[in-house]
């Protein structure tokens, strides 16, 4: 199986590349910096004997996506794509450019959704393959961070779980990842706040990802110990859903006569 990485060039994508080379599976490397990734490229090729190819594109821009689309779409080889790349701005809302609002949505969403749709398509046609999503537990944790970012993190999450439910039966193999903090250049000099015990190390984030994948997790959280407070998040809002749709609204919103709009005008 070859899969195709991006954001390969650093952090959990370079960790992803490293430890799918190591298992012996050839690569296709995608991220800006086509010097950083020719260096890893042809370490990784050298010290695992896979072949490793790279792939130079800002998968923000039009000319770079539809350049990895296509990739995916040709290479029948590839059977596995690693949706990593992103990008975050940190701060407040309000503090936020026009700019980085355009990146975070061109690279977290449009680039993660056109890419899956690329991979997913012809995965379903071969009947097999396998889509790893790189969301955030900031997708869980609303009240907390730059509200874009993590807007676009529960997005890649929602989009897991609808692609779960959309290709079941046609053998392509889903999983959303939700790291928590992790020791990558994202974080510039900002984790030095961070306590500790709260940062993961990014191979030991991608060691743990690959064997939830293994166990057949469609949501990997690689530091939730006790599964059964996901289930619970999951069993209350699947408990939502017989009444989020009916023909009349709850008895809370219910206008009695005589409240209407104009009444003893
Ligand atoms: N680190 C954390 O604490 C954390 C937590 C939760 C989720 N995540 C997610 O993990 C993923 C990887 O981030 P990371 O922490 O490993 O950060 P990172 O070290 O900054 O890596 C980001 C990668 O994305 C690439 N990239 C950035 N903009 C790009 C663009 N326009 N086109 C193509 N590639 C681009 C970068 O390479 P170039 O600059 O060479 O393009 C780099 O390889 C992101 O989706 C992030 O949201 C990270």
């Amino acid at each position: 199986m070859k899969a195709l990485v991006t954001g390969a060039s650093s952090g959990i994508g370079a960790a992803y590349a490293a430890q799918l080379a190591a298992r012996g599976h050839p690569l296709v490397l995608v991220a800006r910096d086509e010097a950083r990734l020719t260096a890893l490229a042809s370490g990784l090729a050298n010290e695992h004997g896979v072949a490793v190819d790279v792939l130079p594109a800002d998968l923000a821009r039009p000319a770079g996506l539809e350049a990895v689309e296509a990739r995916l779409s040709r290479d029948r080889e590839i059977t596995w794509l690693v949706n990593n790349a992103g990008i975050s701005a940190g701060g407040q809302f309000t503090s936020l450019t026009v700019g980085q609002v355009d990146q975070m949505v061109a690279l977290n969403v449009l680039a993660v959704t056109r890419l899956a749709l690329a991979a997913a398509r012809r995965f379903a046609e071969a009947g097999g393959g396998t889509i790893i999503n790189i969301s955030s537990v900031t997708a869980l944790l609303p009240e907390k961070f730059e509200p874009v970012y993590l807007a676009t993190k529960a997005y890649v999450l929602s989009l897991s779980q609808a692609m779960h439910g959309s290709l079941a039966g046609q053998g392509v193999r889903i999983q959303a990842v939700l790291p928590g903090v992790t020791r990558t250049r994202i974080w510039g000099e900002s984790l030095e706040n961070v306590p500790a015990e709260m940062i993961m190390e990014a191979d030991t984030l991608v060691m743990a990802a690959l064997a939830g994948l293994e166990a057949g997790e469609r949501v990997t959280i690689p530091s939730l110990g006790d599964l059964t407070y996901w289930d619970n998040y999951e069993r209350a809002r699947t408990q939502l859903a017989p009444y989020l749709s009916l023909r009349l609204p709850a008895d809370r919103y219910r206008v009695r006569s005589g409240d209407g709009p104009g009444e003893g005008c």
